[in-house]
């Protein structure tokens, strides 16, 4: 495996595998099996598999954890070996934008994805996809993929970049992976590293509450808003700070009429400083 810094490194290896099939998954590090599955799924797809791995600033509000988000990059090194990954992509804030003094976004060519990036989590973390579109078009850039694989777990950011490649056209094959979990239901997060013992034992509630109201529309419960409600409610009893709680289209994340079939009930809420995400795929 091999680990560069630069893009003219990363430039100078790829170009020497032409035709060959890229396989690109982009990561900010901070590994987990959830990460090594996105590269077993490249891997079997692709000839050469691409791992980047960069915390990107664009994508983290003022208040957010950029500074303290862990960089553990010789253990990430070591997971990635493990499962065969070919090249580590790991370039410093200013490989990756030139221009970029850490304040002034006015200077820099931003990625503007559409209204689907400002509900949910867009609403709660503004710019939050602007940055990560901006970061993966960059990367699409310089890696110049025939795949990238993506988690299902960061569901609307799968979509936004799912969105982005269709419309500007990129001819890059998105795949989206099933979620890992812990036994408890969990979903495997570099954020869970933050977690004491007892709020990871806790989180699991966030999860459980996916499956009740899963449950609950096998049942024929189609009173949506009443749904979500009650497992805010259930959350906050149990000390969670929620965003949010939302059953929405699976094909869109519009908000769907009473007769669909294909839902997706995605939610954010905080464990102490700990912002978790989670999503569970409906199929009626
Ligand atoms: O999902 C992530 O880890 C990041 O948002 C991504 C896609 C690597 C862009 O920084």
């Amino acid at each position: 495996m091999q680990l560069f810094h630069t893009l003219r490194e990363l430039r100078a290896f790829l170009d020497g595998c032409a035709g060959k099939r890229i396989g690109f998954v982009p990561t900010m590090g901070n590994l987990h099996a959830g990460h090594c599955q996105l590269v077993t799924q490249a891997k079997g797809r692709a000839d050469i598999v691409v791992v980047s791995i960069f915390v990107n600033p664009l994508q983290f509000g003022a208040n957010e954890d950029f500074g303290s988000y862990p960089r553990t990059l010789q253990a990430d090194c070591d997971q990635l070996r493990t499962v065969g990954a070919d090249v580590v992509f790991a370039p410093a804030v200013d490989e990756m934008y030139p221009d970029f003094n850490g304040q002034d976004l006015m200077q820099q060519v931003i990625v503007q994805p559409p209204h689907l990036a400002d509900i949910l989590c867009g609403a709660s973390r503004p710019g939050h996809f602007a940055g990560v579109a901006t970061v993966v078009t960059k990367l699409f850039n310089m890696v110049k993929p025939d795949l990238a694989v993506f988690g299902k777990k960061d569901y609307q950011q799968l979509m936004v970049i799912r969105t982005m490649v269709r419309q500007l056209n990129f001819g890059i094959e998105i795949l989206g992976v099933d979620t890992m979990r812990e036994s408890s239901g969990l979903a495997m997060s570099s954020r869970n590293s933050y977690l004491t013992p007892e709020q990871k034992h806790q989180a699991a509630q966030l999860y459980a509450q996916l499956q009740q109201i899963l449950t609950a529309l096998k049942h024929g419960r189609r009173d949506y808003i009443t749904l979500c409600q009650e497992s805010i409610s259930s959350l906050e009893k149990q000390g969670w700070q929620v965003d949010y709680v939302d059953i929405r289209s699976q094909t869109d994340l519009s908000d769907p009429s009473p007769d669909k079939t294909e839902l997706v009930i995605l939610a954010a809420a905080k464990l102490g400083n700990t912002r978790l995400i989670d999503n569970c795929e409906v199929n009626l």
